[in-house]
């Protein structure tokens, strides 16, 4: 049976916190981008609000044992009372999108390096607008691959097909001479292991554009608690095939911080930008591990 390529956390690696140094810095990302050297990232990617009209929300909850005021039972019988933990929220509405974007793309090419990549996340809502306006600002010839995130979870619409990937589009600054580590690919399996033979089957094959992996799961051990956190393993494999060891990356939409900890935990330096202070107090918490600087800006 195929199964997706990358499942929960991925990286074993011991944090490599004295060679990486992350910064955290909150404030609206225009105002602190311009701050910066053109050329200074060898990395960036971004994961915008996807204009859904709708704040973006996620309440955390926590069941602790209450025999007599419980709400729920749960195993064996036992009686559990749900707790409100709190809940975490982002603005996700916008009148003129492309308006909003467009500057802050035009940031992301200044400040690429000569041989740097940039990733932007979207869905369907908004990645076509945005296509054509990388397109002006990088040149249609820097663009490399539009990626598709596809996982399966969560309602199925029963009057459309239901909308199930993410797209990242990819673009380089300059298509003769950009980071691509094809060693660092992580391998996964054949569809029909029965038709190559058992050494290829054993070694299993690299990834095409399309990603098959798992949301983050509401109760699993990566979820922070921040709504609209980006897996792990999809970010690592970006970080681990489009940067190297050393490389300062950037996420300036850097919400939980999931760049951030894939850099810690594979030697990067990195700077991450967020408006919203749950976003800086998540990712002070999520990445405390790498003794990241933090400041407002
Ligand atoms: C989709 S979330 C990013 C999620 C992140 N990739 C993760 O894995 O957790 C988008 C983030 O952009 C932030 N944001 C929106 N407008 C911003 C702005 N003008 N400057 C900085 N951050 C902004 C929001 O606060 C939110 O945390």
């Amino acid at each position: 049976m195929f199964r997706p390529a990358l499942e929960g956390r991925t990286t074993e690696n011991q944090p490599t916190r004295d060679v990486s140094v992350i910064d955290i810095h909150h404030g609206d990302n225009l105002d602190v981008l311009a701050r910066f050297d053109a050329g200074s990232f060898a990395l960036i990617y971004i994961d915008p609000p996807f204009n859904t009209g709708k704040p973006q929300s996620r309440t955390e909850m926590r069941m602790v044992r209450d025999e007599e005021g419980g709400d729920r039972t749960g195993f064996q019988g036992k009686r559990y009372r749900t707790l409100k933990i709190g809940t975490k929220t982002y603005s996700d509405v916008f009148d003129d999108y492309m308006g909003f974007l467009s500057p802050r793309l035009e940031e992301a090419h200044r400040l690429l390096a000569a041989n740097g990549s940039f990733f932007l996340h979207l869905d369907y809502r908004e990645v076509h607008y945005a296509k054509v306006a990388l397109d002006q600002i990088f040149g249609r010839e820097c663009f490399m691959n539009e990626i598709v995130w596809a996982y399966d979870y969560g309602a199925r619409s029963k009057t459309r097909w239901p909308a199930k990937h993410d797209n990242i589009l990819w673009y380089v600054k300059d298509p003769a001479n950009y980071t691509f580590n094809f060693d660092e690919v992580d391998r996964i399996p054949y569809m029909a292991p029965g038709l190559v033979g058992p050494e290829k089957a054993e070694r299993g094959k690299t990834p095409t554009d399309t990603w098959w992996h798992t949301i983050v799961s509401p109760n699993g051990k990566e979820k922070t608690g921040y709504p609209t956190q980006k897996p792990l393993g999809i970010i690592e494999r970006i970080v681990k095939v489009h940067s190297s060891p050393g490389d300062r990356l950037l996420d300036f939409f850097a919400g939980s911080g999931t760049l951030g900890e894939a850099a810690a935990r594979l030697g990067r330096d990195c700077l991450l930008v967020d408006s919203n202070p749950e976003a800086i107090e998540v990712m002070r918490t999520r990445l405390a591990f790498a003794e990241p600087r933090v400041m407002d800006v």
